[in-house]
């Protein structure tokens, strides 16, 4: 499986937090637009513990029942089986008690599956999850990240991988939205001047890089063999807007065949919130613990995965102690798409 979050997911993740509550008014605007329906089945793709989404659902949910009060609402909690779908349970049970007492149910399933049965879903919603790729598209011999790399060879062979997820995530939310049903993805990408996650156009270091130079570290000091190395690869690509939206445009595409299109879409920045919180009470501890923690959240699976949990750990302390040597050098700023599809025919 290409990747895992950490447990305790949502307690390190505020800048995902703050990522969902950015789209929550195109959210809000989704639900507002659904047919008049005696129910509705709403479903949260790529949720980790579902932990960062718990308002967000309050206020869609509060929403779409003062639209259509008969209505019942089913929500579904989507994640992969090895993702903490006990603690992702226990969050879509905080829903329960608000009128109309919602249906929670979950998906432990990847999104690279069918979740629903054809035509069912009115609302479809991801958050910072579809950035992750079905599988490998070969080999990324000199670096961690491929945005990072410098290897067009590579660049092409990823960007290729990632397009054909994309059109695949795309077919099977059209075959599960109704006619009349929406999808909002919020998905990290790359903007105009081509930062994202991690590079900030080099208003402080690429966090790509330094996880890369601390993993090569531990080569040259013969603790993760070379073969170790060229396989801990970051498995994840973040897309143009342009490639987000190209299925849309393209008529012979499964997903526009099936009648999704394209509604609006936009970019959004989302500034590093430990890195904001330092600039306030300057407590660099707590900044390099709290950074650190946030992203090895998304990336320890990559390196524990080929070099072990040693391994792993030593890399996740050494980043700890390079925020910490020198923290107005560090920021995770977010950089994501959003993009509001409708289901036409
Ligand atoms: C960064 S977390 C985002 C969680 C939450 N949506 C948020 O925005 O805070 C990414 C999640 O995507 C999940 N994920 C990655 N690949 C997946 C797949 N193929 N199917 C379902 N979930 C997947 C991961 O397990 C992880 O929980």
């Amino acid at each position: 499986m290409a990747i895992a979050m950490t447990t305790g997911y949502s307690a390190q993740t505020e800048g995902a937090r703050l990522c969902i509550d950015a789209a929550s008014d195109w959210a809000l605007t989704c639900v507002e637009q659904l047919n008049d329906q005696n129910h509705h089945v709403l479903v949260d793709y790529g949720a980790a513990d579902g932990g960062t989404a718990v308002e967000h659902w309050n206020r869609v949910l509060d929403h779409l029942h003062a639209q259509q009060p008969g209505a019942h609402l089913t929500l579904i909690g989507n994640d992969l089986p090895s993702n903490d779908n006990v603690a992702l349970a226990a969050n879509l049970a905080l829903q329960i008690p608000r009128p109309p007492k919602p249906t929670v149910l979950l998906s432990a399933r990847s999104f690279y599956e069918p979740t629903t049965a054809p035509g069912t879903v009115s609302f479809g919603f991801s958050a910072t999850a579809m950035h992750w790729l079905s599988q490998s598209p070969g080999p990324l011999p000199r670096h961690t990240h491929v945005l990072a790399s410098g290897d067009a060879e590579a660049l092409e062979r990823f960007t290729a991988k990632a397009m054909q997820d994309w059109t695949a995530i795309l077919e099977l939310r059209s075959r599960e939205l109704q006619v009349g049903g929406r999808l909002l993805t919020v998905n990290l990408s790359r903007d105009e001047e081509g930062r994202y996650l991690g590079h900030n156009g080099g208003k402080t270091r690429n966090v790509h890089d330094q996880l890369h130079q601390i993993w090569r570290e531990l080569a040259d000091e013969g603790a993760i063999s070379e073969e170790q190395y060229r396989n801990g690869t970051v498995l994840n690509f973040y897309k143009s807007p342009e490639e987000f939206m190209a299925p849309l445009k393209d008529p012979t595409s499964a997903p526009y065949r099936n009648g999704l299109r394209l509604v609006d879409e936009r970019t959004v920045h989302v500034s590093c919130p430990y890195r904001k919180r330092w600039n306030d009470d300057g407590n660099t501890a707590a900044f390099a613990a709290g950074l650190m923690a946030t992203i090895r959240s998304w990336s320890r699976h990559s390196f524990a995965s080929s070099a072990g949990d040693a391994a792993a750990d030593a890399v996740f302390q050494r980043l700890e102690q390079r925020i910490a040597d020198a923290p107005s050098e560090w920021s995770l700023d977010y950089v994501e798409h959003h993009q509001m599809m409708e289901r036409v025919a």
